[in-house]
C-alpha cells in the first residue's frame, strides 16, 4: 500500500449474505478495502450458531486483531436483535446477533441491516457524496434491500424489498438471485425491475436512486433499461458497500 494507515482509521467490516460471508479491514479515511476480501460461503442452514463461527473465521482470516468489527445482517436489525429472515434461518428471527457475534469473535460488535450498510458507505465515500435530497439505495442480490437518506441521515431498516408487486414480495420476482435462477435476460429482468421501481416511485420520491448489489458491476448492461423519475446511477463501491458500510458502522458506534 502506498499510503500509512493508522489504527485509528481502519476497522473491520463483515457482511453476511445469503450465499457468501465477506469481511475486510477497511481504511475509513479513503473509504476502501485495506486487505483482500475474504469469502466463505454462508453455511447451510444458516443458523445463528453456524453463522457466528463463520464469522468468526472470516474476521480471523483477515489477519484483523481487533478492538471492535461491524456485521451487516441481511435482515431487520433493532439494537442488536434480528427481527427477521427473509433470506437467513429462521432461528435468527427475535435472537440477539450482537451478543452471539461478540462472544464468537472476542470483540464489541455493531450489528445492523446490509442494505442499510451498503447505503452509509455510499453516501460517505461512493454514489450518494454530498447528496442533500432523498437518497434510495436499493442492493440486488439473493433478495432485494433498501436504505433512505434524507438529508444524509438514514432511516433504518425500510425493507422495500418486500413491497408487493402484481400481489407477490417484489424480492421474489425482481432480485438477482431469482434473474439467475429463471435465466432472465437483462431486457426480461428489467421489466420487472421497472415495475417495481414504479412502485417504489409512488410512495417514496427520491431525488436519486443508486443501484447496488452484486449485480451492480454489470450495470453497463441495463442500467440503460431502468425508467425512473430519479436520477439513477450504480453504487460506486459496488459489492464491496457492505463490508465498508459495516466498518463504518462500527467506527461511528465507538
Ligand atoms: C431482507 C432485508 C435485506 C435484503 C438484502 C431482504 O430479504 O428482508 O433485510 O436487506 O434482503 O439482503
Amino acid at each position: 500500500m502506498a499510503h500509512d494507515v493508522d489504527a485509528l482509521s481502519t476497522a473491520l467490516g463483515i457482511d453476511v449474505g445469503g450465499s457468501g460471508i465477506k469481511g475486510a479491514i477497511v481504511d475509513l479515511n479513503l473509504g476502501e478495502l485495506h486487505t483482500d476480501r475474504i469469502r466463505i460461503q454462508t453455511p447451510q442452514p444458516s443458523t445463528p450458531d453456524a453463522v457466528a463461527s463463520t464469522i468468526a473465521e472470516v474476521a480471523a482470516q483477515t489477519g484483523w486483531t481487533g478492538p471492535t468489527l461491524g456485521c451487516a445482517l441481511p435482515a431487520v436489525v433493532k439494537d442488536g436483535i434480528v427481527r427477521t429472515a427473509a433470506n437467513i434461518d429462521a432461528d435468527w428471527i427475535d435472537f440477539d446477533a450482537q451478543s452471539l457475534i461478540a462472544s464468537a469473535v472476542g470483540a464489541p460488535v455493531t450489528v445492523l441491516n446490509d442494505a442499510d450498510a451498503a447505503g452509509m458507505a455510499e453516501m460517505r465515500y461512493g454514489a450518494g457524496r454530498g447528496e442533500k435530497g432523498v437518497v434510495l439505495l436499493l442492493t440486488f442480490g439473493t433478495g432485494i434491500g433498501s436504505a433512505v437518506f434524507s438529508g444524509g441521515v438514514l432511516v433504518p431498516n425500510t425493507e422495500l424489498g418486500h413491497l408487493e408487486v402484481d400481489g407477490v414480495d417484489a424480492e421474489m420476482r425482481a432480485s438477482a438471485r431469482v434473474q439467475e435462477e429463471e435465466g432472465l435476460d437483462y431486457p426480461e429482468w428489467t421489466i420487472r425491475v421497472n415495475r417495481y421501481l414504479n412502485a417504489v416511485e409512488a410512495i417514496l420520491w427520491p431525488d436519486l436512486i443508486v443501484i447496488g448489489g452484486g449485480i451492480s458491476k454489470q450495470h453497463a448492461e441495463f442500467l440503460h433499461l431502468l425508467e425512473t423519475r430519479a436520477r439513477i446511477v450504480p453504487a460506486a463501491l459496488r459489492n464491496h458497500a457492505g463490508i465498508i458500510g459495516a466498518a463504518l458502522a462500527c467506527k461511528e458506534a465507538t
